[in-house]
């Protein structure tokens, strides 16, 4: 049918240039107008489907009902039913790459030709969404058992994440850790016909495989090795901070828990995966120093939810950029609503009409909100920006380049400096010690989730290249856990469990790489701002965590040219717009934890203590015979629900 429209097209033509396709003369030129008209057909059907999608499924997320579940699931059916139906003649116009010479054309069917799961015939694909679905059934409805009453095994994991922060009893935190990793690890059944399946979309997209396929996105396989070298950027301040945790926690514990040199017992650090270590309370250097808690002063200042977002609102105005359109006010969830259920998770919404741009927040008067409501409104710029562009490139540059623009703002919000402009703060002080535990505050969460992000990603590309065997797979990732991360299990591991199941984003199909990225280029992006800002520079007094870019159009012309690109660049051009670099560059990240790093290499070195880890023990074996493990039985099962279009959060 396809061809038959061509072949009618091609009577009227001049000819500029000629190909022989199928032994039918072919003109580029009319041709291009072909897929041109092709492509914007695409982009209204596209932007229309979504937008009903988005509405049921804000409909559905502000107000929890069987009956607008049920209109959510049609549309959901709907989108999918005509991405398949596009890719597929996307498929049959890129066929024609030959003729085809304007670069741009090319570039945005190549951005439409990635499907993913979805590309696999229909008993194929219902296979995958069985599997993915299977494993996280079984996720959503592990549970832990009670360490003080070993028959009460329904603790949810939400309860379990609450010991893992506040226990100090090391059996404890082990008896946690392991119990969740006994329900998680019959996921093990299920992954080898998950990964066979997940490659088996990898090619029905045209890549070799999984990871080949999911680097896409970021411009190809050589990713990985860009990824590999921002590890190693920061590779010397983890360390530090590593040896720093390791005496704390001796300290803590007593060095027959925690050896001198040994890894970092994985349970110890207020974290079900030891992802980022909530354990600040038991190693903050300077007890009680702290920058200024201005939740009080909010409420005394009279904050609601809706002034805070209005506070952010004025934040980006103070840039040059523009204010929320009034719908946004008018449409916006920014307080939970005691009527009716709602899912709380805090989201950024375009509604893909242009138009509608919302956010849903069940927001409190307090400073983490006050930063998380410029973290979402940043998002909105980002779609504000891009909404000029075709549908498939209204996204960010690459997948961390939206969450990267959020965190960025976020963390500047929240500093004593701007928090004194906006009058919330008295009186500005200078403490060198509230610094360091600020700045480790920050490293705890922000650095310590680098090579944990990294390795996620790292061994599954190993399992989809097939670089690992099946009968490896959980000790290798215990190998990746003890080489890139420093840690340890509580307990000897074996073939028997699959750790990596522990985490949800095993089990749900998604990856990390995204995260990783948006953490590196959230401080390329700061100190880009920064400098632009004046407030930053070789010989500037501020160090790079206490600037603040309120009310610099310098700041604001850079962040806007950046964000109108959406993803209609390569993304090292986008960088570029911002930063003036080509590459993710993690070394912005640790000159932002400088003072920190200066400070814990005195220390370390102070107490001479030993700086990395050997191996003090076995961690992972392929088999133990004799040790039987007790199962645990659930009785619950939540269902997760997924949604097909991607929100920001
Ligand atoms: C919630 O959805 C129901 C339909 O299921 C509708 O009748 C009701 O008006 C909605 N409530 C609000 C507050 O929008
Ligand atoms: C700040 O103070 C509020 C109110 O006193 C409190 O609820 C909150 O936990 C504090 N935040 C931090 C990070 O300590
Ligand atoms: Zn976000």
């Amino acid at each position: 049918m396809l061809l038959l429209r061509l072949c009618s097209l091609l009577g009227a033509a001049t000819l500029t240039v000629q190909g022989n396709f199928d032994g039918v003369l072919v003109d580029t030129r009319v041709l291009e107008a072909a897929v041109k008209k092709f492509l914007n057909e695409q982009d209204e059907l596209f932007s229309s489907q979504c937008a009903k999608t988005l509405s049921a499924s804000w409909d559905y997320q502000t107000n929890i009902t069987s009956y607008n579940m049920i209109r959510l699931l049609a549309a959901q059916e709907d989108y999918k039913t005509l991405q398949k139906v596009s890719w597929v003649m996307v498929g049959r116009w890129r066929a024609m790459h030959r003729y085809l010479q304007d670069p741009a054309i090319m570039r945005q069917l190549e951005a439409m030709s990635v499907l993913g799961p979805a590309a696999l015939r229909t008993e194929y694909l219902s296979k995958y969404t069985n599997t993915v679905r299977g494993m996280t059934a079984v996720y959503t409805s592990a549970t832990v058992c009670n360490y003080h009453r070993p028959y009460q095994c329904d603790l949810t994991l939400e309860r379990a994440k609450k010991i893992l922060r506040n226990s100090r009893d090391p059996k404890e935190l082990a008896h946690v850790w392991r119990t969740w990793r006994v329900n998680t690890r019959k996921i093990r059944r299920a992954y080898p016909r998950f990964v066979r399946l997940a490659n088996h979309a990898a090619l029905a997209n045209h890549y070799a495989s999984k990871d080949e396929l999911e680097l896409f996105e970021y411009g190809g396989v050589d990713f990985k090795n860009q990824m590999a070298e921002a590890w190693e950027q920061l590779k010397p301040l983890y360390l530090q901070l590593h040896a720093y945790t390791r005496r704390k926690l001796r300290q803590v514990y007593g060095s027959q828990v925690v050896s001198e040199r040994g890894p970092l017992p994985v349970h110890l650090l207020g974290d079900m995966w030891g992802q980022q270590w909530k354990i600040s309370k038991l190693i903050m250097p300077y007890p009680g120093k702290r920058y200024p808690n201005v939740t009080n002063r909010m409420r005394k200042q009279r904050y609601t939810p809706t002034l805070m977002f209005k506070v952010a609102d004025d934040f980006f105005s103070s840039l040059g950029l523009p204010r929320m359109p009034p719908s946004f006010w008018r449409d916006s969830l920014l307080q939970k609503p005691h009527d009716r259920e709602v899912v709380c998770h805090s989201s950024a919404w375009d509604l893909c009409n242009g138009q509608d741009y919302r956010i849903k927040h069940c927001a409190e008067v307090s400073e983490e909100d006050l930063a998380s409501a410029h973290h979402e409104m940043a998002h909105l710029q980002y779609f504000l920006h891009y909404r000029h562009q075709p549908y498939a490139y209204r996204q960010g540059a690459n997948p961390g380049f939206q969450e990267a623009v959020g965190h960025t703002v976020e963390m500047i919000a929240a500093t004593p400096r701007h928090l004194y402009r906006l009058g919330i703060l008295r009186r500005l002080e200078e403490d060198p010690e509230a610094d360091i535990n600020f700045l480790l505050q920050v490293a705890l969460d922000k650095l310590t989730f680098m090579p944990f992000a990294y390795l996620m990603d790292l061994w599954r590309w190993r399992v989809f290249d097939g670089t690992y065997e099946e009968s490896e797979w959980n000790c290798a990732w215990w190998d990746l856990r003890y080489n890139v991360q420093g840690v340890k299990p509580p307990i000897l591991r074996t073939e028997d469990d699959f750790d990596p199941a522990s985490k949800y984003h095993v089990d749900a199909d998604l990856s990390y790489t995204r995260y990783f990225v948006g953490f590196v280029l959230q401080y390329q992006f700061h100190k880009a701002l920064c400098i632009k800002a004046g407030q930053y520079g070789w010989n500037s007094a501020i160090p790079l965590h206490k600037c603040d870019i309120f009310r610099s159009t310098e700041a604001g012309k850079a962040l806007r040219d950046m964000m109108q690109l959406g993803s209609s660049r390569p993304w090292p051009e986008a960088l570029q717009v911002l930063t003036g670099q080509r590459e993710m560059d993690a070394s912005v990240m640790r000159e932002y934890f400088r003072p920190l790093e200066d400070w814990l290499r005195k220390d370390n070195a102070r107490h001479g203590e030993y700086v990395g880890w050997r191996s003090d023990g076995e961690y992972c074996v392929y088999k133990k015979p004799f040790l039987m493990q007790p199962t645990i039985h659930s009785s619950t099962i939540i269902h997760h629900k997924d949604d097909p279009i991607l929100q920001v959060n």
